[in-house]
């Protein structure tokens, strides 16, 4: 299939146009259905290359591009600090992260950090660093797995990720995260919501327009966690995704779901190359 136009079964329609629209658009409709395309679904890009990856930052003022650099102002300090305290906080085994990781994480690999979400044997599923710290928990430490964004994993993932800042990510789509990748792409480009608009159309199509008072960028997920000024709050980034798909008035998919894991794993994908920025500063 090629990897513009999506399978939309496009056969059908080329007779169907002479008859009046209304009657060719649901019977296009229905042959797509039947046929399993989806309707909703844009066009993917040609050979599979996103544009070149941008990171948020470029869209920052000045002002803010400041407060991110400088730890003393950037207010998503707060959640690293939260983090690095937790990190030796010792749990049920008697053991902290520190025990394992070392004092300041120094034995973890900030290669491997950047290289999240990435696959993992025992679950037979991807997982993003989240919930890898989760299976720290329940593998190394005697404790149960924590809810998706509690906020002991939010400022751990924060911490973690934070140690591999200036890392350039590398996500891998290499063996079982393919069909993962795949996923994400296409609820990348499928329309939601009662405007039906795509994740595309804001971060692709209509990169650099403002909306309100915000800039459109390419929706890169370099700097998450990450602090966003207007709410006042470290974001996960399933959290962003949710709050884009309730400003499309779209029911969002759970942050930890499958499906917003594999669209991390799609933007990670096509991020791959820049710096981590955790915790970035975002307006
Ligand atoms: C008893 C030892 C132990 C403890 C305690 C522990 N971990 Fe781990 N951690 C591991 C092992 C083993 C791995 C797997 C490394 C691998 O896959 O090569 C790992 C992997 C990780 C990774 C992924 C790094 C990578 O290379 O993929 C992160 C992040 C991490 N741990 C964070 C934490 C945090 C945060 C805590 C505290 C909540 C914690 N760990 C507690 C042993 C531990
Ligand atoms: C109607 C336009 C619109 C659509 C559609 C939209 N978003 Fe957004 N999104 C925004 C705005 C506005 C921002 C804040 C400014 C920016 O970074 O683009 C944003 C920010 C983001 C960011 C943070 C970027 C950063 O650097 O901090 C991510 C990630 C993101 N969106 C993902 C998505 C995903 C995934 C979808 C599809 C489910 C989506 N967005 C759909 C408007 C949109």
């Amino acid at each position: 299939m090629p990897a513009s136009e999506g399978a939309r079964g496009g056969e059908p329609e080329t007779g169907l146009f002479r008859k009046p629209a209304i009657l060719a658009g649901l019977l296009f409709l229905l042959a797509s259905l039947s046929l399993g395309a989806d309707p909703f679904l844009l066009p993917l890009h040609e050979e599979e290359r996103p544009p070149t990856p941008v990171s948020g930052y470029e869209s920052l003022s000045d002002e803010l591009k400041e407060m991110q650099d400088d730890d003393f102002s950037n207010p998503g300090m707060m959640m690293v600090d939260l983090g690095r305290e937790l990190f030796h906080q010792p749990r049920f085994s008697g053991d902290s992260c520190a025990t394992c990781h070392g004092e300041n994480g120094e034995r973890l690999d900030r290669g491997r950090i950047a290289a999240y979400p990435v696959w993992d044997e025992e679950e037979g599923a991807p997982v993003n660093l989240q919930m890898r710290i989760n299976l720290c928990l329940e593998r190394h430490m005697d404790e149960f797995r924590l809810p998706y964004n509690h906020t002991d994993l939010l400022a751990l993932e924060t911490f973690v990720r934070y140690l591999a800042r200036g890392e350039k990510v590398h996500v891998s789509i290499e063996g079982p995260m393919r069909e993962h990748w795949e996923r994400g792409r296409r609820i990348f480009h499928t329309r939601s919501g009662q405007y039906g608009f795509a994740c595309v159309h804001c971060h692709e199509y209509y990169v650099g327009l403002r909306l309100r008072s915000l800039e459109l960028t390419q929706a890169q997920t370099n700097g998450f966690p990450s602090y966003l000024l207007r709410s006042g709050k470290i974001l996960n980034l399933h959290q962003k995704f949710v709050g884009c798909y309730q400003n499309l008035r779209a029911e969002p998919y759970e942050p930890g779901s499958p499906e917003l894991l594999d669209l991390e794993i799609y933007l990670g994908w096509r991020g791959n190359g820049l710096p981590i920025e955790t915790p970035a500063v975002r307006p």
